[in-house]
């Protein structure tokens, strides 16, 4: 395959990882299946995104309605999760990543907590990508959250309602400093955002690809990053405002 250029990087990429469980149904295989197969691609993706430079990879890997799924599945991919910090945390570190999450952590499993705390404090200094993982995560319950923390300032008289802006208001969400992902993709070709970053998308560019999570390699995420560097971002304005 001819090498596609790619010269417009995007500093943050958000990815709905989804299609797992159809993935493993194709093959007759139980759901399960297609989850572990999807590491793969975690970790396809995260190498490629980290040797082309993009500065924050966020990764929806478990959403709070998640936790609705049959147990046995919940288990497996808490499981999976487990595995991932364990195994990969120390080469992530070499390779100078920054880990991160998001969501609501206090409802993960005790040891995953401890893992998450330490891995994050490990990495903590690396100044290469940041790797922020998005974990019983609820973009309306993160806006919820952000509302509650400025009414509790403003109660402690830290804080006057007129200087809640929304530069103010996104320092508290749990997106924080970071900037808003310039890219949003999600595969399995569902037309929404099933409650990712409902704030901070408001002018990220969406791709929508219908191959399956475990089939998103290096390749179909390189033709994601070509179709963006192809997009014209006009935030509001006409084209011949831009330069
Ligand atoms: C995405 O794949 C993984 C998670 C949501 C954790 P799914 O498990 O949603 O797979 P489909 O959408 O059922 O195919
Ligand atoms: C979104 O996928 C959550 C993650 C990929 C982690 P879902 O499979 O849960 O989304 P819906 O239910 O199809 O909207
Ligand atoms: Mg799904």
């Amino acid at each position: 395959m001819a090498e596609p250029k790619i010269v417009k990087i995007p500093q943050h990429v958000a990815i709905i990882m989804d299609g797992n469980g159809r993935w493993a149904k194709a093959r007759g295989l139980p759901r399960i299946m297609g989850h572990r197969e999807g590491m793969k691609s975690v970790r396809a993706v995260v190498e490629c995104a980290r040797k082309l430079g993009i500065k924050v990879l966020t990764l929806y890997a478990f959403s709070k309605e998640n936790w609705q799924r049959p147990r046995e599945e919940v288990s497996f991919l808490m499981g999976l999760l487990e595995e991932y910090l364990r195994r990969e945390v120390e080469e992530l570190h070499q390779k100078n990543i920054q880990i991160r999450a998001i969501g609501e952590l206090e409802l993960l499993p005790r040891n995953i907590q401890a893992l998450l705390k330490e891995s994050i404090k490990k990495t903590a200094a690396n100044t290469g990508m940041i790797l922020n993982l998005a974990l019983s995560y609820s973009g309306r319950a993160e806006i919820a959250r952000a509302a509650r923390l400025l009414a509790e300032a403003c109660l402690r008289g830290d804080l006057k309602p007129e200087e809640i802006t929304e530069d103010l208001f996104r320092h508290y969400l749990y997106t924080n400093d970071l900037p808003d992902p310039d890219l949003l993709i999600r595969t399995s070709g569902e037309m929404r955002l099933s409650n990712f970053l409902l704030y901070q998308c408001a002018y990220t560019e969406l791709y929508i690809t219908p191959t399956l999570w475990p089939d998103f390699r290096e390749d179909e995420f390189l033709k994601a990053l070509e179709e963006y560097q192809r997009r014209e971002r006009r935030f509001g304005k006409i084209s011949e405002q831009l330069n």
